[in-house]
Order: structure tokens, then C-alpha cells, then sequence
């Protein structure tokens, strides 16, 4: 049986994925500036032998719909929001194997300063840092940094194949294994013609410099990506380690997977070199009655217009232009090309507002799972099995009782039927993941080491 991997999926916020839950009397997202929230938040995790708590993060607001950030604002769409990276020092404090996923958007950080703040966390969490790799999708953002709006779509990602050039020379290459000596008493603390400058002249970026971090144990933190356009594949096939998709259908689900497996053995790489994660949100309790239940009770806190104003942003459409039962033209999105195309497979062609806003049960596009736990555990072994998925990104409903349940009621019943671990490998994340700290050699940021002389 493969085994299935769970990631916490949430963010330093209020309203992340499903709209309105934050007004459910137990929902305790309102503390997400109370550092003892994560705290707890990381062991309860760690208990149900998760691999990780998976933080996303936007650098803009939510104005797409009624080009206004207003609605966003009252129902707490996203905003506001904190730094995610802040959390992790203190979540590695008290656990031991927890992996935290970080988003951060390359568009507005600085490649330099950037690679050291990813290896100094992989140095404090003992090497239990990833980094999920985005580029953005909203222009509040980049007039937020003082541009006048996006780079195109495919441009991004071109951009984003030169900056990560410049982080896997900076962490794999700047400095050699063995530069730190330690001597005490020769009073040498580095060997200086161990560490090295890079340069490089590309045609966004220009450098020249060491690493300022000495190498952390996994040096290169392990690389999520989400993108699943064409060209957000290939980016994905040539550096991602782990996937994340969406999809309500094994059929399309798998068809992406075995796309971008295809597209890494292209780019030298293994099919297993990759691990997919899907994005998933359960509602379940020991009986169908008892989920059915909780269900219905949730259902009373979802905000229909948090739910829209989300989706108007990641799918780059404002939907206030269009009557209820109007047919929405989609158009090329400069936003989430996949959301786009999701939303066309799921709601027809001519899908209009009402339609998408029957589909946002629970607050989002992410259609909830809801059932006893047997039958969830049996759903997630089937799209495991027969989609090639290695693991879920879970969606927070009412936190933190989402996730009581789901450790205390569907994990047993994942390892009875011997699809989830009993205890945690040793070492850091990639090696939980792939048995090896470093990045393997046929990765193209293990291209950037030093060989031997
Ligand atoms: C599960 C999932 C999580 C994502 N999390 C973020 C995020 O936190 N911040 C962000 O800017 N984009 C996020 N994205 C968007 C992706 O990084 C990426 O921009 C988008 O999927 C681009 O896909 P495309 O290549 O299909 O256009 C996420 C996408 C998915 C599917």
C-alpha cells in the first residue's frame, strides 16, 4: 500500500481557503498573532505524525471584485495577514520532525538576502525547511511594490527560472563542505579558499557574491511548486520535489500527475523525484450522521461574498460585472491559469456566477470531502492508488477541531490499513521524503556544486 502524507494547510490569517468559518463560535483562527496558537498548533500536528504544516501567502490584497478591497477587508478574505516565516522558529522549538512549507513570492524578494533568511531557518529548524515557490497572481501586489502591474504570466516564470538559478548557486555552490573548520587553537574558524563569490550577469539580476549562511543541513530547501499551465508544469518538472494539485476528478488529477512526471523524466530527473500533494478539505466524524452534522453546522458561518471575492482574485475575473445567470467570458486570465480551466471542466463552458457560487459550499472552490471517517480514509487510498497521489494538503475548516479529527479518527484507520506511518523517519524533511538530506544529483540545483578537484 503506498503511504499517504498530510500537510496542515494553512496561513498566517484568518480567512484562508474556506470564507466566513472564522464566525463559527469554536473556530480559533482569530489568534493567529498569538504565537502559543502555533505552538500548539505544531504539536497537536506532530501527534498525528503529519509531515508538515504547508503556510501559503499573498503579498497583496484581495480587489478584483468591484476593483475594491473593501469586501476582502470585512470578511477577513486573507487580510489581515502576517509574515508566515516568523512562525517557524517557534513551531521548530517544540517539535522535533514537523516540516514547515513556507511560501514566498520571488517577484518582490531579493534573491540575496532571500537564500539567507531560507538557510538560516534550515539551520534553526534543523533542516525542516520548504519553500514553496510563487510568483503571485495579483497586480494589488505588485503596485503594492511599485510596479505598475504583473509581468505576463509566462514571463514570471521565466524570471523565476533565473532567480532560482542565483539560490541554488548560492546555496549549493558558494561554499564547499569542509570550509568550516572550527580551530580552536589554530584560531581558524573557515577556510577562506573554501568559500566562494558567484557572478552572475542574467537579464533580470545581476551579482556578485558569497553566501553570507554556511551550508545548512539540507543547503537547498526542499521546493513545492503549485503551477499547472503548461509552462507552470515545465517549471514544476524541472524543480519542484513536491507538487501540489487540485482536482475533483481522479481522471484529470492523474492525467496532471503523470504529465508532469513525464516532463522530469524529460528534464533528467526520476518520476518518484517528485511527490504530488492535493489539496483536500474534510468534514467527517464517526458516523456519516455525525459529519452530515458538523457539515450543516459549518455550512450556517459561510460567507458567500468571502467566497467570491477570493476566487474574483485567483481567477483574475470580477465577477460583479456580470448578472447572476449571465455567461461568463473567460478569456486568457493573467491570474491562476489552471483555476481558470478548473472552474470551465467543472461548472461547463457557460458557467456564470450562481452556478460557481453553487459549487463554494463550504466557502471556496475546494469541494469538502464530508463523511464517516472509514469512507474518507477509503477515498484518499483510492485517489492515492489511482491518481499517484502521495499526500493532502488539508484545508483548515473550524480549526483546530479539523484537525483533532482528522488524527484522532481517519490516521488510525490509515495505518490499520497500512497507508500511513506509525512513527517518523529520522533526518531532515528531504530525507523524510526521499531518504537523502541534499538535493540528488540529477536535480539541476545540484548541477551548481563544486566537484572535485
Ligand atoms: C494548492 C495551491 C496553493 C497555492 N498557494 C499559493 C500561495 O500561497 N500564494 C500564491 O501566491 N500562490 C499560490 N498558489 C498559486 C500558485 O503558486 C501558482 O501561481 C498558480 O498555481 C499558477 O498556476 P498556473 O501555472 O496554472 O497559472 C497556490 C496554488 C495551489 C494550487
Amino acid at each position: 500500500m503506498r503511504e499517504i502524507r498530510f500537510n496542515a494547510f494553512d496561513m498566517n490569517t484568518v480567512g484562508h481557503i474556506q470564507q466566513g468559518l472564522w464566525r463559527h463560535p469554536r473556530d480559533q483562527s482569530y489568534r493567529y498573532h498569538d504565537i502559543t496558537y502555533w505552538m500548539d498548533y505544531a504539536k497537536r500536528l506532530e501527534e498525528g505524525l503529519f509531515d508538515g504544516i504547508f503556510l501559503a501567502d499573498v503579498s497583496g490584497v484581495y480587489d478584483v471584485l468591484g476593483a475594491s478591497a473593501d469586501a476582502a477587508i470585512r470578511g477577513a478574505v486573507q487580510v489581515p495577514v502576517n509574515d508566515p516565516m516568523m512562525l517557524v522558529p517557534a513551531m521548530a522549538a517544540v517539535t522535533t520532525h514537523l516540516g514547515f512549507g513556507v511560501t514566498a513570492n520571488l517577484t518582490y524578494e531579493p534573491p540575496f538576502l532571500f537564500a539567507r533568511r531560507l538557510s538560516t531557518l534550515d539551520h534553526l529548524t534543523q533542516g525542516r525547511i520548504g519553500w514553496n515557490i510563487v510568483t503571485g497572481y495579483l497586480d494589488s501586489a505588485a503596485r503594492a511594490n511599485g510596479l505598475a502591474g504583473q509581468m505576463a504570466h509566462d514571463d514570471r516564470y521565466d524570471l523565476a527560472d533565473e532567480y532560482m538559478e542565483i539560490v541554488y548557486r548560492l546555496w549549493e555552490e558558494s561554499w564547499e563542505d569542509d570550509a568550516v573548520v572550527f580551530d580552536r587553537d589554530a584560531g581558524l574558524y573557515a577556510d577562506a579558499a573554501k568559500v566562494h563569490k558567484i557572478h552572475h550577469h542574467g537579464r533580470q539580476y545581476r551579482l556578485e557574491a558569497m553566501h553570507l549562511s554556511a551550508p545548512s543541513p539540507q543547503r537547498t530547501p526542499v521546493l513545492y511548486q503549485a503551477g499547472s499551465s503548461p509552462r507552470g508544469r515545465k517549471f514544476a518538472a524541472t524543480h519542484a520535489e513536491c507538487v501540489f494539485v487540485n482536482g475533483q476528478k481522479i481522471d484529470g488529477v492523474k492525467a496532471i500527475v503523470e504529465d508532469i512526471r513525464a516532463k522530469a523524466v524529460e528534464a533528467g530527473r526520476e518520476p518518484d523525484d517528485i511527490k504530488m500533494f492535493m489539496g483536500a478539505t474534510i468534514v467527517t466524524g464517526r458516523t456519516e450522521a455525525e459529519a452530515r452534522e458538523k457539515f450543516e453546522d459549518y455550512r450556517r458561518y459561510v460567507s458567500s461574498e468571502a467566497a467570491l471575492v477570493h476566487a474574483a482574485a485567483s481567477l483574475g475575473i470580477d465577477f460583479s460585472k456580470y448578472d447572476p445567470d449571465e455567461p461568463i467570458e473567460t478569456g486568457k486570465s493573467n491570474a491562476i491559469t489552471s483555476n481558470v480551466e478548473a472552474i470551465t471542466r467543472a461548472a461547463g463552458p457557460q458557467w456564470t456566477r450562481r452556478k460557481l457560487l453553487q459549487q463554494m459550499v463550504l466557502g471556496s472552490r475546494q469541494a469538502p470531502m464530508v463523511g464517516a471517517a472509514d469512507d474518507i480514509a477509503g477515498q484518499l487510498i483510492a485517489w492515492s492508488e489511482q491518481a499517484g497521489i502521495d499526500g493532502f494538503n488539508l484545508s483548515r475548516t473550524v480549526v483546530p477541531e479539523c484537525f483533532d479529527d482528522i488524527i484522532d479518527l481517519i490516521v488510525p484507520i490509515l495505518q490499520e490499513r497500512q497507508a500511513y506511518k506509525t512513527h517518523y523517519a529520522e533526518g531532515p524533511m528531504r530525507q523524510k521524503l526521499f531518504g537523502t538530506p541534499r538535493l540528488p544529483d540529477r536535480h539541476v540545483g545540484a548541477s551548481h556544486r563544486r566537484k572535485a578537484p
